[in-house]
């Protein structure tokens, strides 16, 4: 007999997903992480490693898994443009392939299961903010197309489960989140500049730097996920997370570079194809079905993800290789 939750979470050594175990524990639940270390770190869960109700497996969920449990958090995909386009036939697997076994798995075991699902499905979008209702505007054979196109199509996946075999799913859309632990090479904005900052670099600003994007803190990422698992009205989703205060990327430069004191430079480079102008959530729906909303903002946010960037430099090199699993 089980008397704790046994929850699964597939990426669970990375940036989004090590967060999500150390909470769930924190809920008193039993906790299987999988994942294959592609850009995930043994060093994320290292701590958890001594709790007795947290279990590692080292896995593909492009191949089926076979485990007992109530709940899945399918986080198992590449977040970064440097890390889902460094080998995009992948990242389409783990997106169509690794949905088809979860959702399997859920199927069999009967559990509930929640998709990490993304803003990009909405592409470069014509319509701002965006919510839910929105379809999207999405090239589907340019660069970042394995990963939209992917994600997409897990969505599909996700409601037709549900519609054919009455899974009980839920879908967040995660807009841009950033905290401690993410990946200091991925090329994404905020590690990219903290990382350029403490390190005397350059800060590379792509086109004028007037895109905007919004952040949201890690902590308050996860408080959602956990909300629309735990929602109890049979809402599937999708529902957008993520904090819509806007700023541009050079305000974001600008910041950190306040807040690190640093020296560098900011320098301008062309746009990358397909980088969308504008994202920002509308998060209405997450507001009246969640009672959700972001409660840590930039300027609290910002320096403890700096904190985290320094210690990180301070370490020994051997830990911060690229592939540090
Ligand atoms: N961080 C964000 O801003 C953001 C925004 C939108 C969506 N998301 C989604 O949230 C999820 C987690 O993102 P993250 O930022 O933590 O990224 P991350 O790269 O840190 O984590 C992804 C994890 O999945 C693992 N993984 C990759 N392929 C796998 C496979 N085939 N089998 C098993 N494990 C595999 C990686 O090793 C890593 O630990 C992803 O699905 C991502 O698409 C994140």
């Amino acid at each position: 007999m089980h008397l704790r939750k046994r929850v699964l979470v597939t990426g669970g050594a990375g940036f989004l997903g090590s967060f999500l175990c150390e909470r769930l524990l924190q809920e008193g639940c039993d906790v299987i992480c999988c994942d294959n270390f592609y850009t995930g770190s043994k060093r994320n869960i290292a701590p958890l490693l001594s709790n007795p109700y947290f279990e590692v497996i080292r896995h593909d969920i492009t191949f089926p898994l076979y485990v007992e449990v109530d709940e899945i958090y399918n986080l198992a995909c590449p977040a970064s443009p440097v890390h889902y386009q460094n080998d995009p036939v992948q990242t389409t697997k783990v997106n169509v392939h690794g949905a088809i076994n979860m959702l399997g798995l859920a199927k069999r075991v009967r559990a509930k299961i929640l998709q990490a699902s993304t803003s990009e499905v909405y592409g470069d979008p014509a319509v701002h903010p965006q919510t839910e209702d929105y379809w999207g505007n999405v090239n589907c054979t340019g660069l970042r197309s394995c990963y939209d196109e992917g994600k997409r199509c897990a969505e599909t996946l996700f409601f037709d489960y549900h519609r054919q075999h009455k899974l009980n799913i839920r879908v967040v859309r995660i807009f841009n989140t950033y905290g401690p632990r993410m990946h200091p090479n991925d090329g994404r904005v905020v590690s990219n500049f903290i990382m350029q900052a403490l390190t005397g670099r350059d800060i590379t600003v792509f086109g004028e730097g007037r895109q905007t994007r919004s952040f949201c803190f890690v902590d308050d990422m996860i408080e959602g996920f956990l909300r629309m698992m735990n929602h109890s009205d049979g809402f599937t989703g999708p529902v957008n997370l993520g904090n819509p205060h806007e700023f541009t990327i050079l305000e974001l430069a600008e910041r950190v570079i306040r807040l690190t004191g640093s020296r560098s430079k900011i320098v301008f480079k062309p746009l990358p194809a397909d980088d969308p102008t504008q994202r920002r959530p509308d998060i209405s729906l997450a507001k009246q079905k969640l009672g959700w909303q972001p409660t840590i903002e930039l300027a609290e946010g910002l320096p403890r993800t700096i904190d985290f960037f320094k210690d990180f430099l301070k370490a020994p090199r051997l830990l911060q290789g690229l592939s540090h699993s």
